[in-house]
């Protein structure tokens, strides 16, 4: 036989996985096949394929007469903007996408590649999970595939994109990895499905309300983003990796600004309201600083009291972390502390610098809070920004009371630049609680109660609610006009461009978990 003829027709094989029925309802069921995944995801025409000619060693269940080339998985690298990338896509329409043991060795091998050459790698998962006939040999694929995610973590960047069942044990890949994009109505993740639920608990869930991507979005802050379809999270996929290094040697790129540096940003002047309790949309302050006021928030449906999310100021990509006072006045729960600290913890890894914008009342209170452990969670974003040795600015826009003053970035966890507004308010507590404290005995006693207390509420804010005393001692380096806070980030980022810091050396810390 000719052996051209022989290799076509195993590539055509592979590249028909599951045959055109199986093909024709993927499409049916609003899904991209693996390989239309994998185009969209490269530029055009560099993908290069490994182990397209893999099949799978299973002889039982009649498996040893259904041999697939490439056994339900693309694997492979090509380039993103003009920078290399590894990528697998499972494929639905071979057995399921379920994981073989080759199929797991082929994910693997991408993986040992990515992390030897420093490129991220990304996955696109749509897997029935492990493959029923082949049993534990397929677990231990997962079991491979799970220590890698752990060893790559912090090395070089890794997103996984869910756009297809994600199930049982599998869905602990994901969740290892940096960044995890659902797509709405063709994507789920759970650990145990509805009918598990069901016998064990008696609970009615269906699997969109269970594990969709909203679910993950919005409640279990699983994922990361959502996208509307399987094009809207390619792309997102794609623009994600704009803002991130290759590796955790690399800077991420830095695109040649097209915004002005030397902008004043004169909205910013009235941005804080004059009543101190009236909130503000913080993401007004972000776009306004930012190039082009342009953001890509990450989890923006979860935890909305701290706003997370990539920006790029004269060209660099940075990571904001800003309080949000539009959402529980901005307060630090659980939540948000597990939100912020994770994301610190991306930027620290992979050198991107941190741009804190704060406005925070303190931590929520409640026995919900108290009962959850905010005391542990709490503690995870302020070690986080404790020991991120990446370039740290922080502006301080309105209040910074209490704990929480410490934890976002202050001046005294080795923050580099610490500014404030005018507006800025820097105490233990807030002015009523503290008169309450301070006068209980001496309101108590007023003929008119309410007319002393407010006479104390305003000298207490007269005295502490500014920026001056922290100025005074040199926790705040400058109090800052407004305007002037995107050409005071610039200069800082600019300064900041060769800074080496380290943390003592230890095998790992102990970051309250
Ligand atoms: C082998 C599988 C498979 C699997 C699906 N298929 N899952 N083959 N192993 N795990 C095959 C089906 O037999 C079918 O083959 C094809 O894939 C498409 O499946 P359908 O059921 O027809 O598709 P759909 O109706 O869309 O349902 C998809 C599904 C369902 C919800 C994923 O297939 C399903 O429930 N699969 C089993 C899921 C599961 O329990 N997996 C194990 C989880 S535990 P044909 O030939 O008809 O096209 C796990 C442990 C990991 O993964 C542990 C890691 C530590």
């Amino acid at each position: 036989m000719d052996p051209n003829a022989v290799l076509q027709d195993l590539e055509r094989g592979a590249e028909l996985g599951g045959g055109e029925e199986r093909i024709r309802r993927q499409h049916e069921a609003g899904k991209l096949t693996a390989r239309e995944r994998i185009e969209l995801l490269f530029d055009p025409n560099t993908f290069e394929e490994v182990d397209k000619l893999v099949t799978h060693r299973c002889l039982d269940f009649g498996m040893a007469d259904q041999k697939i080339p490439g056994d339900g998985v693309v694997a492979g690298h090509g380039l993103v903007d003009g920078r290399q990338v590894f990528a697998f896509a499972q494929d639905f329409t071979v057995f399921g996408g379920s994981l073989s043991e080759t199929n797991a060795a082929k994910i693997v091998k991408v993986m040992d590649l990515a992390m030897r050459l420093g490129s991220p790698i990304v996955g696109l998962n749509d897997s029935g999970g492990a493959r029923i006939q082949e049993g534990v040999v397929s677990l231990g694929g997962y079991a491979d595939i799970f220590l890698r995610n752990t060893l790559a973590s912090g090395v070089v960047p890794q997103i996984s994109a869910i756009m297809g069942p994600c199930a049982g044990g599998a869905v602990y890949s994901p969740a290892i990895t940096d960044f995890t994009v659902m797509v709405k109505n063709t994507s789920y993740m759970f650990v145990t499905g509805p009918d598990v639920i069901k016998t064990v608990t008696h609970e009615d869930v269906t699997k969109e309300q269970l594990g969709g991507a909203m679910t993950h979005n919005a409640t279990s802050g699983v994922a990361h983003f959502a996208a509307e379809d399987d094009r809207e999270c390619i792309a997102l996929v794609r623009e994600l990796l704009s803002f991130l290094p290759s590796n955790n040697i690399d800077d991420a790129p830095r695109l040649a600004p097209a915004d002005d540096p030397d902008r004043a940003v004169e909205e910013l002047e009235r941005i804080v309201p004059t009543s101190p309790n009236q909130p503000y949309d913080i993401l007004d302050v972000i776009h306004a600083v930012a190039d082009d006021g342009y953001f890509l928030e990450v989890h923006q449906h979860y935890a909305r009291n701290i706003v997370v999310g990539f920006a790029r100021i004269d060209g660099r990509s940075v990571g904001i972390v800003a309080n949000q006072p539009a959402v529980l006045a901005g307060t630090l729960d659980i939540d948000a502390s597990v939100k912020g600290a994770r994301f610190v913890r991306f930027c620290d890894a992979f050198n991107i610098p941190l741009v804190t914008f704060e406005d925070v009342p303190g931590f929520l209170p409640g026995t919900v809070q108290e009962y959850g452990g905010i005391i542990r969670h709490g503690a995870k974003l302020l070690y986080a920004f404790a020991e991120a040795t990446v370039p740290k600015v922080t502006v301080i826009t309105r209040k910074a009371y209490g704990g929480a003053y410490c934890v976002m970035a202050s001046k005294h966890i080795r923050t580099d630049f610490n500014y404030a507004w005018p507006t800025a308010e820097l105490a233990v507590m807030g002015p009523e609680g503290a008169v309450n404290i301070l006068y209980k005995r001496e309101l108590d006693a007023a003929a008119d109660a309410i007319a002393a207390r407010a006479q104390k509420v305003s000298e207490f804010r007269e005295k502490f609610a500014n920026p001056y005393i922290a100025a005074s001692r040199g926790f705040i380096d400058e109090v800052i006009h407004p305007r002037d806070t995107r050409r005071k980030l610039i200069a800082a980022l600019r300064n900041l461009e060769n800074k080496r810091d380290r943390n003592p050396p230890k095998k790992h810390g102990n970051i309250p978990l």
